[in-house]
């Protein structure tokens, strides 16, 4: 069976660099092997060929419905420990479909929106605990607002002691895996065992089993108590029934609670602690956007925001440069089909190299240099720019994290003064099974005075601070 080029080591080699550093893995595996290299990195050492060519990432997500590629559910194995066996991620075939489309909905167009105003006023209340001129981690600011936010937009509420319960629960699970060596618990099956609630796998099954215990009671309140009028995600699912008229199992809507929260909270969170970081690491990129925000005025409207160009341009070279989800799910070969002059067999594993794409020298000049221009420049295919990857399996989030990014950034922007807190280098690293930044610090030096904001130019956001009491907004 043919599978392109790849190094020769190990196996467990290549998994523990592939664990260890993944964006110099695929850097150098590119340099020496091109378009497409194999890796044996999947579960139990799988071979996975990589691709970061647009050709071939269009050829292979344009194709994936099921016949000549196929995206099926039971080879994402690795999330199903922290997702559980029944979500949309684990899906295939027809049942993916129709979970996508019962889900999609209320993450695009007026249901979206609905939440602008709750994005906004999350983002104050977060950003109003921070006390002037101490350092705060920029990711757990941003974590609290993600997090917020989707469970608003899952759950529909976001207050009570429930939800402060989740919250506690998801941060201490997924900070279990949050490091290259935690995460070999995922990557290795053999370390899953429990040995007591002392043992790393031990804590993580306790903490899963105490949020599954979680979600359960609110979809029996839900059960006990229903209310036609709302219009979140999980009365959504409670309400679907399927061809032969069947609701959705309770094991199947916990796992889809489970996959929004996990897939909707740290990944934007990361990207905003990305974008503040760039943006205040790089002061005429700062200084851009807050001519632009300043010409909406004091009170700007969310339409308005999510149309600034430089915002969004800043937006798309976030997910650009170090994108949060390194790789698409795998595809999987389905009938004989010809890639680069070769023939793939059915049963060949691909993967589209999100970041490799993004760090094409043909494509992105100086591929390691943050500049949003590139955005207002040209525009780039979807093969070209994948952040949320593409085909069957593109995600379900991408409008609505553009969407909070936007906000979320035009509310801390325009109302307040941060800077880095030092000057330690930052840079990407593996976290569970997406990237991240390291440590972000920063310290909110001044509110930015109303009357101000509308007579500058750019350039011109110079001297207008002012203390600021540890209560602001
Ligand atoms: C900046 C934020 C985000 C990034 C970079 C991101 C990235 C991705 C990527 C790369 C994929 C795989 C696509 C593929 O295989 O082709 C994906 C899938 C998915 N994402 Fe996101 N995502 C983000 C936010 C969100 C949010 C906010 C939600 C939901 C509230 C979400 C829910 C999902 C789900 C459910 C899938 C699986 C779709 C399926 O299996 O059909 N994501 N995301």
């Amino acid at each position: 069976m043919f599978l392109p080029q790849g190094p020769k080591t190990p196996p467990l080699v290549q998994l523990l660099q592939w664990i260890a550093n993944p964006f110099a893995l695929m850097e150098s595996c590119a340099q020496r092997y091109g378009d497409w290299f194999t890796l044996k990195v999947g579960l139990n050492y799988r071979p996975l060929v990589y691709v970061s060519s647009p050709q071939l990432l269009q050829e292979i997500l344009t194709n994936d419905h099921y016949k000549q590629f196929d995206a099926p559910g039971e080879i994402n194995g690795i999330f199903a420990p922290l997702l559980g066996d029944f979500g949309v991620i684990m899906q295939s075939g027809d049942r993916h479909r129709r979970q996508r489309q019962l889900m999609v909905p209320p993450f695009h167009g007026d249901r979206m929106k609905a939440y602008g105003e709750i994005i906004t006023e999350i983002a104050k209340q977060v950003t109003s605990q921070w006390n002037p001129n101490q350092p705060f981690s920029v990711r757990d600011s941003m974590q609290a607002i993600s997090f917020n936010v989707i469970l608003q937009a899952v759950f529909g509420l976001r207050e009570g002691e429930r939800y402060r319960q989740i919250e506690k629960l998801l941060y201490n699970m997924l900070e279990l895996t949050n490091s290259p060596l935690k995460a070999s618990l995922l990557f290795f099956p053999f370390l899953q065992r429990d040995l007591g609630a002392w043992s790393p796998w031990g804590n993580f099954l306790r903490q899963k089993q105490q949020l599954d215990r979680l979600l359960h009671a609110e979809i029996e309140a839900r059960r006990a108590n229903p209310d036609p009028g709302r219009t979140d995600i999980l009365s959504l699912l409670m309400a679907a029934r399927d061809e032969a008229g069947e609701p959705m199992k309770d094991e199947e809507l916990r796992d889809e609670l489970m996959t929004l929260l996990v897939a909707g909270h740290e990944t934007t969170a990361t990207a905003l602690t990305w974008a503040l970081y760039w943006i205040h690491k790089l002061p005429e990129v700062r200084q851009k956007l807050l001519a632009e925000l300043d010409i909406l005025g004091d009170t700007p409207d969310q339409n308005a925001i999510v149309r600034l160009p430089y915002l969004n341009a800043i937006c798309s070279e976030t997910l650009r440069i170090y994108p949060v989800g390194m790789l698409t799910f795998p595809r999987v070969v389905r009938s004989p089909v010809t890639l680069l002059g070769q023939q793939l067999e059915p049963g060949t594993v691909l993967v589209g190299s999100i970041y490799l794409a993004h760090q094409r020298q043909d494509l992105y000049p100086e591929p390691k240099q943050f500049k949003p221009e590139r955005f207002l420049e040209r525009q780039f295919s979807p093969y070209e720019y994948l952040p949320f990857g593409g085909g069957v399996r593109r995600c379900i989030g991408a409008a609505f994290a553009l969407f909070e990014m936007k906000l979320v950034l035009a509310t801390i922007l325009s109302n307040l003064e941060l800077s880095l807190a030092n000057n330690r280098p930052v840079h990407p690293v593996r976290r569970g099974l997406v990237s991240a930044p390291t440590k972000v610090e920063m310290v909110m030096t001044g509110r930015r005075i109303e009357g101000d904001k509308r007579d500058k130019g750019e350039g011109g956001d110079k001297g207008d601070k002012e203390a600021i009491p540890a209560t602001s907004y």
